[in-house]
């Protein structure tokens, strides 16, 4: 294979391979480009929830997530890569570019995460009564700084003002005719590939101290009786509150939860908060004015004795995937 076909293929793997990152109710709201000596991170906006994130917010965590493992799965292969973000003030759709590719020793820690990819997924059970290691919360904290984001731990009185402001949140949430429908849209098209089939969603609503974001209708995930006792609550922030710093926060995201699929601890991002205005106010003061918020984290110890949710399903590459500019790329 010649070198420029080498390197078009691991774009596109790498882009395929993405996929698997978790995004907002599954909407998968990006679209990748291979081009000869670049792969082109685009928006898919027609996957944006216009309700629920009008700023294009959790959009841009979202595809943050997915550049990350972009990112990772070309450094696994062996790839070097130049990131430019937002790298056109001209063409705000595209979010990021992958260039001046340049061949190395594949990453070990990188294969690892790889590895994790395919493993990692959602589950919205109760936590199970074991704590979570403090040098697990520690790799996780780092994996966050290392991709310039930070993670606050919270005490427990700061996860009581979350209780009340998640509680909140998804009071003003249930209250909104658009926003229902929007959700009620995500929860019903999962044999397109996309949005959140019934066996990931909790069968009842979970006992627990932070409340889980109600997903409008019951699913079919047997949840059991766990609490949140022995879950760490954690507050994904950074200095900016633009688009550059979303997207970044989104690279963060995907760092900490491929990390915490590694060492064995489960993550659930709760953004009800995030989306509601005075929630997201509300959590800014929980950070005593340090930093902006950008999603919660619930990190635990799923329960070990059931099975846990199935994988939530993906859009095929050939449809986040546009190789059409290279000639003999793939998918
Ligand atoms: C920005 C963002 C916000 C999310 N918000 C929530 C949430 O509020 N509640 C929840 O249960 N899951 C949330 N998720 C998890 C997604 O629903 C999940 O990643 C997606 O359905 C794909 O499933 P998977 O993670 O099992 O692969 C969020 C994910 C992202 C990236």
């Amino acid at each position: 294979m010649s070198q420029e076909s080498q390197l078009t293929t691991a774009l596109a793997e790498a882009a395929t391979t993405a996929g698997h990152a978790p995004s907002v109710h599954n909407t998968q709201p990006w679209r990748w480009r291979v081009l000869p000596d670049a792969l082109e991170l685009h928006t898919a906006t027609d996957r944006q929830l216009l309700a629920g994130d009008p700023e294009g917010r959790l959009l841009a965590i979202s595809c943050g997530a997915a550049l990350h493992h972009a990112r990772v799965a070309l450094a696994a292969e062996g790839w070097r890569t130049v990131v430019r973000r937002l790298p056109d003030p001209g063409d705000p759709g595209l979010l990021a570019r992958l260039s001046d590719l340049t061949p190395t020793e594949p990453d070990p820690d990188a294969m690892r995460l790889v590895q994790c990819m395919s493993v990692r997924h959602t589950d919205r059970r109760p936590v199970s009564d074991e704590p979570v290691p403090t040098d697990a919360i520690g790799e996780i904290t780092r994996a966050v700084t290392a991709e310039g984001s930070r993670l606050q731990i919270l005490d427990r009185d700061q996860v009581l003002e979350l209780a009340a402001a998640a509680g909140h949140a998804g009071s003003v949430e249930a209250e909104d005719p658009e926003l229902r429908a929007e959700l009620a849209y995500w929860t019903s098209r999962a044999d397109t590939g996309t949005g959140l089939p019934a066996n990931v969603l909790p069968a009842e609503p979970t006992q627990t101290t932070v409340p889980s974001r109600d997903f409008g209708r019951p699913g079919s995930l047997p949840v059991g009786p766990g609490h949140d006792h022995a879950a760490v609550y954690a507050l994904l922030h950074g200095d900016e509150d633009e688009r550059d710093s979303w997207l970044r926060a989104g690279e963060a995201l995907s760092a900490a939860w491929l990390t915490a699929t590694r060492l064995g601890v489960s993550a659930v991002p709760l953004s009800a908060v995030v989306e509601v205005e005075g929630t997201r106010q509300t959590l800014r003061q929980v950070l005593a004015g340090i930093g902006f918020p950008y999603l919660v984290l619930r990190l635990g110890i799923a329960d070990p004795a059931h099975a846990g949710p199935p994988h939530t399903p993906r859009l095929a590459g050939e449809q986040v995937v546009d190789t059409s500019a290279v000639r003999g790329g793939r998918p």
